[in-house]
């Protein structure tokens, strides 16, 4: 058996900083801000809190549970727990996952190229970061080239293993994350305006919130959690017996949401005190923020500019790693191939299967304007994006849900909980975990997710 040269981490704290890393990410610093700033501000935000605190944390904790009692990749885990046929879950989420780092690495591109042109180019001296920032992600060559080596770093660490890759440089790369953002707030928060922002942040508007919104969010909660396809298995298997699933599952929460928070409290104030709208979508921090370190005159714009997207950087690495050791990690386990080869041949195929998102950003009209649904002109990326992220992501929660409570059964569950957390039994944290998993996260996510598609695949109005 290959399991027993299979990765561990040293430590609990190795495992947390892992899986924060693998949390923290383009999801907390680019995509929660816009989400946020399109779906109404703080009514959205507390909609996320509950998404991630009540129906996302226990989906959390069922699975690295899962994969610490399998001590295998998604796949292997379900199979092993479940038979045969669950393999499929499993193998759903390793596609999703790939589909997932294929438009995500083209994102971490963007930030790399704004960070290498912020630093050493003339990014900052442009009269239009909106029509900059339109050019920049359909020009080919500097996309090409970025992504193509920013997924070589995230290649590289996945290579070197799970101690000596992904757990050391993680345990660099978050506390660096921390420094950098609180620093931006500071200054953030002295700018003209600024409390315009942070009022649209914090206080709710429940008028501008639909349907959709509870999507959004719950989606969003999957994405920045890296939940539902096997992504916390697969870290969960190299986690220690010895160790508290549930306070770690808590902890990791909390650390994103916390980045999260911390994010929209940097970037509001800032969107507001230019006079831009928060509603700008993707584009949004990568149209408001440069202006900021534009006014910050030529050398600071520069320090802190290329901090920031250097900070952004950090946080995809830890993340696209996260992504890519799990098709890694299958591989391996199933196919008993060795890492190297496997990570270098993964890493060029799923560059290849991102090529059309990167394309789709204005280089290719028919990739851009690639279809129409839901009352909307989508893109490739957008496509990807709707169906591997938002909405395969709640489905997956949903079968590890189902599936942890009425196949594995809780019971295996809190046996595998009882390793590191002794009193775990008849404890209020088991009540809860099992009401979640067995109760409400199906009947909520399982809703929500039959309503959305109903309203944005087939156009079809739920609510009259
Ligand atoms: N959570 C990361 C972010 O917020 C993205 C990510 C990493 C992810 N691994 C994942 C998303 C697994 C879904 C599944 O940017």
């Amino acid at each position: 058996m290959a399991s027993t040269q299979r990765g561990k981490f040293s430590n609990r704290i190795g495992f947390l900083a892992a899986a924060a890393g693998s949390a923290v990410g383009l999801g907390n610093i680019w995509k929660f801000p816009y989400e946020t700033g399109a779906n109404g501000g703080a009514a959205f935000l507390i909609i996320y809190l509950f998404c991630a605190f009540v129906i996302a944390m226990p989906i959390m904790v069922a699975e690295i549970s899962m994969g610490r009692n399998s001590n295998l990749n998604p796949v292997g885990a379900f199979k092993k727990l479940g038979g045969k046929r669950w393999g499929l879950v499993g193998l759903i989420g390793i596609i999703a996952g790939i589909m997932i780092l294929s438009f995500y690495n083209v994102v971490a591109g963007w930030a790399f190229g704004y960070f290498v042109q912020i630093t050493f180019g003339d990014l900052l001296s442009q009269a239009s970061f909106g029509s900059y920032f339109e050019n920049y992600i359909a020009d080919v060559d500097d996309n090409l080239i970025y992504s193509f080596v920013f997924m070589v770093f995230t290649a590289v660490i996945v290579a070197g293993g799970v101690q000596k890759g992904i757990e050391r440089s993680t345990k660099i790369l978050m506390p660096a994350l921390v420094i950098i953002i609180v620093g931006l707030i500071i200054y953030s928060l002295t700018l003209p305006n600024a409390m315009k922002g942070i009022e649209f942040y914090l206080i709710p508007d429940f008028t501008k919130v639909t349907g959709g919104t509870f999507y959004k969010a719950l989606s969003q909660a999957f994405f920045s959690l890296s939940l539902g396809m096997g992504a916390l298995i697969t870290y969960g298997s190299y986690f220690s017996k010895k160790d508290n699933i549930v306070s770690s599952a808590a902890l990791v929460t909390a650390a994103d949401i916390t980045i999260a928070f911390l994010a929209g409290l940097l970037i509001f104030p800032l969107v507001f005190s230019q006079g831009l709208t928060p509603t700008a979508g993707p584009g949004l921090v990568f149209v408001a923020l440069p202006g900021v370190f534009e006014s910050m005159g030529p050398i600071m714009g520069k320090i802190f500019g290329g901090s920031f997207f250097l900070l952004l950087c950090f946080a995809a690495l830890t993340s696209t790693i996260s992504l890519l050791e799990v098709p890694v990690s299958y591989i391996t386990d199933e196919f008993k191939k060795p890492r190297k080869a496997t990570v270098a041949i993964l890493a060029i195929i799923i560059f290849i299967v991102g090529l059309p998102s990167l394309f789709s950003n204005g280089a290719v009209k028919e990739l851009t304007e690639f279809v129409h649904y839901g009352g909307e002109t989508k893109s490739f990326m957008d496509l990807v994006i709707d169906v591997f992220s938002d909405l395969a992501l709640p489905v997956g929660g949903f079968l590890t849900a189902i599936f942890v409570s009425y196949k594995w059964k809780t019971r295996n569950l809190a046996n595998e909980i009882e390793n590191g957390h002794s009193n775990f039994r008849g404890s209020i944290e088991e009540k809860f975990v099992n009401v979640m998993l067995g109760v409400i996260s199906p009947l909520v996510v399982g809703f929500i997710i039959i309503v959305t598609v109903l309203e944005k695949f087939f156009d079809y109005s739920v609510f009259g």
